[in-house]
């Protein structure tokens, strides 16, 4: 496969936009992958994912070419207002409604990090009550290792390094040398799946109460951010919340959504 096609595929199949030096770029970014899979260089390396019927090393170097770095409670302000602000709302509505069904994603989820933040502040927020409700997170991402990776729940310290002092005590456990396991309770909380925020999302159900898509736009150009907003937008319940990263374009969440703090934003009730 020629450098501009894959640059082609790789934009219309995941909205990935290549750097203009894409070339050295990708040199540097897919060296590791090449050593791997003993292709000698680039161009080897693309064209046996051109003929590879499955698509699996095509979604082995889109993996390597966004990063897949995420860490525990990150942006702390987003999990405090889910705390004091959102579940309490979203707990009032689902009474309401005679409803138990919480229903929470975590989109390019990278490991499992963010979701797993979120189970913690849930089970923190509910405490006995917890066992009283259908809740549950679900992870999506492209990258295939980052996803198993989070369901093994196996992190080195200092990813935890930001989170409450409480969360560590209740919700964590060694897991040798300098790493640290999530529990098993919080870990059957999350559900890992394969899912492609530029391709199809019929696979899911919608209506989720809350939606975090959190520093993955940065990669999107500014029609694919867009579509993908509408889609979130489209799966949120009315009156759902979508959190997005600090440093992500806001133009299309404050097009679609209410805006109710940095980089949050709510479906209006009635729509
Ligand atoms: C920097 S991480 C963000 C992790 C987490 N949301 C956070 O804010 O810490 C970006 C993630 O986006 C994922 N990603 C990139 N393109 C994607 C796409 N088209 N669909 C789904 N995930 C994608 C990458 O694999 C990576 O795990």
């Amino acid at each position: 496969m020629e450098l501009q096609s894959f640059r082609r595929l790789a934009h219309s199949r995941f909205g990935i936009v290549l750097p203009d030096n894409a070339e050295s770029f990708l040199q540097s970014r897919l060296r590791t992958l090449m050593d791997r899979t003993g292709h000698r260089d680039l161009e080897a390396l693309l064209q046996a994912a051109e003929a590879e019927s499955n698509g699996d090393l095509f979604i082995d170097i889109v993996e390597q070419l966004s990063t897949n770095h995420s860490y525990f409670y990150r942006e702390p302000a987003h999990f405090e207002f889910l705390s004091s602000v959102a579940l309490p709302e979203i707990t009032e509505r689902l009474r309401r409604q005679r409803s138990r069904d919480l229903r929470i994603w975590s989109a390019a989820a990278a490991a499992g990090e963010e979701a797993y933040s979120i189970a913690m502040a849930m089970r923190t927020f509910y405490g006995a009550h917890y066992q009283d409700m259908d809740a549950g997170v679900l992870a999506t991402d492209i990258a295939k290792r980052s996803l198993q990776r989070g369901a093994e729940g196996v992190y080195r310290s200092e990813t935890f390094r930001h989170i409450p002092q409480a969360w560590r005590d209740s919700f964590l456990e060694p897991a040798g040398e300098d790493s640290l396991r999530v529990i098993r309770a919080v870990r059957d909380d999350v559900m890992f799946r394969w899912l492609n925020l530029v391709g199809s999302m019929s696979a899911l159900r919608g209506g989720f109460h809350v939606i975090f898509c959190r520093n993955v736009m940065i990669y999107f150009d500014a029609p694919t951010r867009e579509r993908l907003v509408q889609s979130l937008t489209h799966l949120l319940a009315p009156g759902g919340y979508l959190f997005i990263g600090h440093t992500d374009d806001a133009e299309f969440a404050r097009k679609y959504l209410d805006q109710q703090r940095p980089a949050i934003f709510r479906k209006r009730a009635g729509s």
